[in-house]
């Protein structure tokens, strides 16, 4: 069976870009892999610095997977940091991996160029990326576009070890659904934390309306360009057309559409969420991270042999 996985920062609350570039992909093709969902809470560490906020937010996303529908019983859900052979694995390969080639990854250029302070750990984010995914000998990562260099690096420190040390680990492909690829926010840029352009995927209604109204529709024209490429996420074109056709100029009228659009697919997931508590969520990580420590531990042996720290 092949192995797919992925993974996302509790560095916030999700949203819906994270929702259709990822999180649905993998809800949708979870079940005929051998699958493993993670809640990659060591790289969130390069953004946040709030222990209280950190915490919440871990539950939160365990929450949010269950809600979409993953099954604990069928995905292995689990917390990076509770795996600790994550941050060793990548001390390995970030002496594999030279610095100039680092210096090219555009998350960390797109990052520094905004000001974000320029950390060690968030220049070497990429390796414990490249861990995360080789430790299991991953086939497919579902991710979103702005992942993609990240899989280069992936593929690339693989080959490095495997030049290095013999065939050891696997090249991993990333699985990028075209039509998701990158999720606009409200103003049309990529939907991001970092921008403030986002629609939260499990937000209250009115919070929903709140950024829905938000979205920019002064680019003119009859169709509001960045309310109809977020509608399109949710419908077709062609069902989409009459509704655009009959309200061209009518940008409330096509907002409060849009509203009622998303609010049809959050709410039961909304209320799903509501149902799960703090224990539940606590038992699936445990019993998660338990399982992947245990195929993680076995793949760190065979590194720690192959490097030489093995006696
Ligand atoms: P993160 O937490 O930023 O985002 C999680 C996932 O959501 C996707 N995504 C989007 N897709 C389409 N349009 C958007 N506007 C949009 N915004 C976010 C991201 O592409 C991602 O798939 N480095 C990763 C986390 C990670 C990881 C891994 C992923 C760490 N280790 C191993 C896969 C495998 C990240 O920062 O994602």
């Amino acid at each position: 069976m092949q192995r797919l996985l992925t993974g996302l920062q509790p560095s916030g609350a999700l949203h819906i870009g994270n929702y259709f570039g990822a999180l649905k992909p993998f809800a949708e093709m979870y079940a005929e892999y051998e699958s493993y969902l993670m809640v990659v809470d060591y790289h969130a560490l390069t953004s946040l610095r709030n222990g209280d906020e950190l915490r919440g937010n871990i539950k939160n996303v365990v929450r949010d997977y269950l809600a979409v529908g993953v099954d604990p019983a069928k995905a292995i859900i689990f917390q990076q940091s509770q795996v600790q052979e994550h941050t060793e694995f990548a001390w390995v390969l970030e002496c594999l991996v030279t610095v100039s080639f680092l210096e090219l990854g555009h998350a960390y250029k797109d990052k520094v160029a905004k000001g974000i302070e320029a950390t060690a750990g968030l220049f070497n984010y990429p390796m414990l990326m490249a861990a995360d995914i080789l430790l299991y000998d991953t086939d497919v990562v579902p991710v979103g576009e702005d992942q993609r260099q990240h899989l280069e690096y992936a593929r690339e420190a693989a080959a490095k070890f495997n030049k290095a040390y013999g065939e050891t680990l696997k090249e991993p492909k990333e699985l990028i659904q075209k039509s998701v690829a990158v999720v606009p926010g409200t103003d049309g840029k990529k939907m991001s934390k970092s921008y403030g352009n986002t629609i939260p995927l499990f937000g209250t209604k009115d919070e929903i309306s709140k950024a829905v109204m938000s979205i920019v529709t002064d680019s003119g024209g009859d169709k509001p360009e960045h309310v109809f490429a977020i509608h399109k996420l949710l419908k077709t074109e062609t069902e989409l057309a009459p509704l655009y056709e009959d309200n061209q100029g009518k940008y409330k009228a096509l907002k409060d559409a849009l509203i009622e659009d998303l609010d049809a697919l959050i709410a039961p997931m909304r209320e799903k969420r509501s149902a799960i508590t703090d224990a539940e969520v606590k038992k699936v990580l445990d019993e998660g991270s338990a399982k992947a420590r245990e195929k993680a531990a076995s793949k760190m042996r065979e590194v720690r042999q192959k490097v030489g720290v093995a006696l």
